[in-house]
């Protein structure tokens, strides 16, 4: 039950869930180890009955939470929010312990574990969650984790003002413009609707009024925003600085950075991202350091081919940049805006004279520019560390 292999621990707690609970409960709840407590809790919410809430949440709160990783907290809140989920929603006095404890751990420096810590204080009311949730939401550097805030905080009823009321809607315009599945823009909708449920009467028509009003953001480069310029960089001058080896490197920092310099508007990486260009979580594996520069510096050196646009020319010597998406009927449908798949021209297939793929990447040019070097090293410690945190390169 507390093996660190988390296959074995997960076949011994269902081993464990087959077996009448009468004789291992106790040893459950008496449990001083902190993993094979936690596994057991999770059996337990499963399998036990309604009897078992206290003693469970009791037993929860007796562990210490001291130097346990974020993937251990993340487990322990997943057993407190299953024994709520099973077994019922706390007393006021438990819900009162539980902001006690939880309350002090959000936010913390992994996104994850805030997400998850989110979850439980929106579902036990926690007031403080309000600004902290709509501070976190506004810093997110990617969508998924944002999405991640918004969803759980639009069941919060407590904490709210005016100001911050405000702010968490006005995301949801920004969302709006934010790409995903076939359905994405629907499932934002219902978010929004769902979390206006949640305002007061009296604050409803001047929330509708700002989700009616805000235009979409035009591109996913809004995401650069404030940032200026700092420095034409060169190859020459960086190759070495990352080639000699990354050390005392800030992971948030980077990822923060992989959102601010809006790499995160266009590529995947670790799970998280748009999908404009390749996804870039194993990258490091497929780059030396230098060439991965050089493709962040120089993007119309080499254009994969996946991603290329093409030019179209007409024989009356027209020009259409960007990607075919369809042929219908004698008509070429080319998306000629990547920041809307939703722009697309017409070309007669008998008035086509060449296409050619261009010599033009859509990545844009100069985006390292914005950045000093402490920032490029930290951004580039983690496009290489495929997205792990743990790596050495941040001790
Ligand atoms: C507007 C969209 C866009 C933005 C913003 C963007 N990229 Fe790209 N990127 C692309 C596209 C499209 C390609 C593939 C076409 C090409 O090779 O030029 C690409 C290619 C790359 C490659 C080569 C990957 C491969 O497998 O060939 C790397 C590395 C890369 N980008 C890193 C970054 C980083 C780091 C940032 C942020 C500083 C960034 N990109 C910002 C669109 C973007």
């Amino acid at each position: 039950m507390g093996h660190k292999d988390r296959s074995i621990r997960y076949a011994a707690r269902v081993a464990l869930e087959h077996q009448d609970p009468e004789q291992w409960q106790g040893r459950v709840l008496n449990e001083t180890h902190r993993e094979r407590l936690v596994n057991g809790a999770i059996a337990l919410a499963r399998v036990g009955d309604k009897s078992n809430q206290a003693p469970l949440l009791d037993a929860l709160n007796r562990v210490s939470v001291d130097g346990l990783s974020s993937d251990q907290l993340i487990r322990l809140l997943r057993a407190y929010g299953l024994i709520m989920m099973r077994l019922g929603s706390p007393t006021p006095e438990q819900t009162k312990a539980l902001i006690k404890r939880l309350d002090p751990l959000f936010p913390s420096e992994d996104r994850y574990l805030n997400a998850e810590l989110c979850k439980l204080l929106v579902y036990i009311q926690a007031p403080a969650t309000a600004v902290k949730g709509v501070s976190l939401l506004n810093s997110a550097p990617s969508q998924e984790e944002q999405i991640d805030y918004a969803i759980s905080l639009r069941h919060l009823q407590s904490g709210w003002t005016p100001d911050l009321r405000k702010t968490y809607f006005t995301w949801f315009n920004r969302a709006k413009s934010y790409r995903g599945g076939a359905s994405f823009r629907k499932f934002v909708d219902f978010i929004q609707a769902e979390a206006l449920e949640n305002v007061p009467e009296a604050e409803r028509p001047s929330l509708n009024d700002l989700l009616a009003r805000a235009t979409p953001p035009p591109s996913p480069l809004a995401a650069i925003g404030a940032r200026r310029f700092v420095k034409d960089w060169r190859l020459e001058e960086l190759a070495p600085l990352v080639e000699h080896g990354l050390e005392n490197r800030n992971f948030n920092r980077g990822r923060k950075l992989f959102g601010e310099v809006a790499c995160f508007a266009c590529h995947r990486f670790a799970n998280e991202g748009g999908s404009m260009g390749p996804d870039l979580t194993g990258a490091a594996g497929r780059f030396s350091v230098r060439d991965l520069l050089e493709s962040i510096l120089n993007p119309n050196l080499e254009i994969s081919d996946q991603y290329a646009p093409i030019v179209v020319t007409t024989t009356d010597g027209g020009q259409v940049t960007g990607r075919i998406m369809n042929l219908v009927g004698d008509e070429l449908m080319i998306n000629v805006n990547m920041y809307d798949p939703n722009e697309i021209e017409r070309v007669n297939r008998a008035q086509v004279e060449s296409i050619e793929p261009s010599t033009v990447s859509m990545m844009p040019e100069g985006l390292l520019n914005l950045l000093n070097q402490e920032e490029i090293l930290d951004l580039m410690a983690f496009l290489l560390s495929r997205g792990d945190r743990q790596h050495p390169m941040f001790r």
